[in-house]
């Protein structure tokens, strides 16, 4: 790939004013760099038309102490990414796409020393982990009545505790995503074998009914151990369902030009029919939820209920980044509706996919600018923080 030096344009030199915006990711040694490419060519169209400076850089490429770093920007008139000099950046916009990849040491001194790095500010650091979630928002008398009743899954006696109180109960791995590696157990004391369990494939999923607590357990242990995660153990929410599909709400919480969560747009994601959970490469599908919501509870109750969601999204992620202790731009979110309209949290993204509303995605895209133009200024002001 061939490198052209930045040369400042006259527009850019009068815009001092403006963020330097780097989506930073990982070295990929076949592709150059890992993540999603349609999603960060959108940023630096959107950045574009914004006037920003916008570009991709890699944690080996970001060099804190030079005044020029090499990066990646998207041609589309030549559908091409190439290699270019840019300025360093003052806002770095995390987008290293997989636990594994921050888990790297060489990532994780990196993402350190850029957190400490005078005139850069960057958001997103970490992904999150299911547990602590929980932890940070039970602790919260504001958001405490959004969590379903969770323990860690640490022993046979957590799941018999948690089945006294709940007849159905979700298991998820902390660090999960995309559905990979959830169970559910239901309880049907009247039944020979009492203990449904259902493991979650590729496609569908797979069922067990177990005699006993201890061969219930036996079976979720042995799956459990090939993913190789630490466990949750929740209580399952009865969701809302269409034609016995339930569904669930996926929001998009972002901070805006004046650094404060907003919500961005909230969808519906209805489960495939053979699914234990809602995700669309599962079978599952987008609807809107105002629609649905409507179908199940009339007009009136429909909005109250949508109110409330709204109210809890900006709720959450004000505690979640407060407890987090680390700055945050956006994170998505999945929310459930039990069958009595009330809302509760299943969990929270701070690296969200790409919606797949246009709306929603417009606005995703543009905020993302609109808080960068806010940090920046408080760069300016302040030097630093
Ligand atoms: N406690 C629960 N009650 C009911 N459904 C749940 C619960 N937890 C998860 N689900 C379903 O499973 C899906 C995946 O769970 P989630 O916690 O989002 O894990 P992942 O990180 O794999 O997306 C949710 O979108 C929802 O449809
Ligand atoms: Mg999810």
């Amino acid at each position: 790939m061939r490198i052209k030096a930045y040369r400042a344009s006259p527009v850019a030199r009068l815009a001092d004013d403006r963020p330097v915006v780097a989506i930073l990711t990982v070295d990929d040694e076949i592709q150059s760099f890992r993540g999603n490419r349609a999603n960060f060519a959108d940023l630096i169209q959107t950045g574009r038309e914004l006037g920003v400076t916008t570009y991709v850089v890699t944690i080996n490429d970001l060099k804190l102490k030079s005044p020029e770093v090499v990066g990646y920007t998207y041609r589309p008139e030549e559908e091409a990414w190439v290699q270019e000099k840019f300025p360093r950046p003052n806002i770095v916009y995390n987008r290293i796409p997989l636990r594994e990849d921050e888990r790297q040491p060489n990532v994780k001194r990196k993402l350190a020393l850029i957190s400490r790095q005078p005139g850069i500010k960057m958001f997103n650091r970490r992904f999150f982990n299911k547990w602590l979630l929980f932890r940070w928002l039970y602790n919260n008398p504001s958001t405490r009545r959004f969590i379903p009743d969770t323990k860690k899954l640490t022993d046979v006696f957590v799941l018999a505790g948690l089945l006294k109180r709940h007849r159905l109960l979700y298991l998820k791995p902390v660090r999960g995503k995309a559905g990979v590696g959830i169970m559910t157990v239901k309880v049907q004391p009247e039944k020979h074998l009492p203990y449904r369990l259902q493991i979650q494939e590729e496609r569908g999923s797979r069922t067990y009914r177990c005699s006993t607590m201890r061969s219930l357990w036996h079976r979720v242990s042995e799956y459990s151990e090939t993913i190789g995660e630490p466990y949750i153990a929740q209580q399952g929410i009865a969701l809302v369902s269409v034609d016995d599909r339930p569904f669930d709400l996926r929001a998009l919480a972002q901070k805006n030009q004046a650094g404060k969560w907003e919500l961005t747009g909230i969808g519906a994601r209805v489960a495939g029919n053979t699914s234990i959970t809602t995700h669309v490469p599962r079978g599952g599908n987008i609807d809107d939820p105002e629609k649905l919501l409507t179908g199940i509870f009339g007009a009136e109750k429909a909005q109250q209920v949508l109110a409330n969601v709204k109210r809890a999204i900006l709720l959450i992620a004000r505690q979640i980044e407060r407890a987090s202790r680390s700055r945050l731009g956006e994170m998505s979110m999945d929310l459930g509706v039990d069958t009595n309209g009330n809302v509760w949290f299943l969990e929270a993204n701070s690296k969200p996919m790409k919606f797949d509303e246009t709306d929603i995605r417009q606005k995703s895209l543009q905020r993302i600018f609109h808080y960068s133009f806010f940090l920046h200024r408080g760069t300016k002001q302040t030097g630093r923080r």
